[in-house]
């Protein structure tokens, strides 16, 4: 099943509760969640108190994505928040075993993601023991950039692994996502997809369903 994933990080946090109640009742899945901490990324956005605030008031998926230097110090943090899917980067730590495993123990699914500068076979040993692979298709740090074509064929390559051994593996892409270029990771075996200024930026219950309608050719 394909799963459209809206990022918050696009929305007008004056409207946040109103933005997530559109997004959700237009067909939306989930609510991706970018968590940046300044370090691993050149940006700050938001944290543990924002992710804790709505799931009080909403019970939509959560798929925060953790753009934060060793995550495992903060991992189980934010299942503890209300996360339901929790997403580092590989290249964040060296402790992958203990990221999964503090992310698992908490009670949520685990996602592992690439900036696109990383060979997607390095995700290929954790296969078995990941929910989701996350390829980015822009630099992580700030919506609103352009979809790199060289990724593209990374979605192929994982989607053509978990294939191969047999797994249940969701790929989420993340970054320049527009109603124009959304074919092109669902094509080549994404089946998550992110989108912040593509939901965000102009019609909410618009943007969505034109999103969701090409998810579903
Ligand atoms: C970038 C974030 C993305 C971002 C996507 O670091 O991880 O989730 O919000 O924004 P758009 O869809 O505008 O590229
Ligand atoms: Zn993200």
């Amino acid at each position: 099943m394909n799963i459209l994933s809206p990022s918050i990080l696009a929305a007008d946090f004056w409207q946040l509760g109103r933005q997530i109640e559109q997004v959700r009742q237009s067909g939306a899945q989930y609510l991706h969640i970018d968590v940046m901490d300044g370090i691993f990324v050149p940006s700050i956005s938001f944290g543990m108190p924002v992710i804790t605030s709505l799931r009080k008031r909403t019970d939509i998926f959560f798929d925060v994505h953790i753009m934060i230097q060793e995550p495992e110090r903060y991992a189980a943090q934010f299942v503890k928040c209300g996360a339901n899917m929790v997403t580092f980067h590989l290249e964040a730590t060296e402790h992958i075993q203990e990221t999964i495993d503090a992310i698992r123990q908490a009670g949520a699914r685990v996602g592992i993601s690439i900036k696109p500068g990383t060979p997607v076979e390095e995700v290929f040993p954790w296969l078995e023991q990941v929910d989701m692979v996350l390829v980015m298709t822009v630099e992580p740090g700030f919506g609103g950039q352009k979809y790199m074509d060289s990724c593209t064929d990374k979605i192929r390559r994982v989607r053509n692994a978990i294939t191969e051994k047999g797994l249940r593996v969701d790929v989420e892409i993340d970054g320049g996502v527009t109603a124009e270029n959304i074919s092109v990771p669902l094509k080549a075996g994404a089946n998550v997809i992110v989108a912040g200024s593509a939901v965000f930026g102009g019609d909410i219950p618009t943007n969505v369903q034109a999103l969701i309608k090409q998810m579903q050719v």
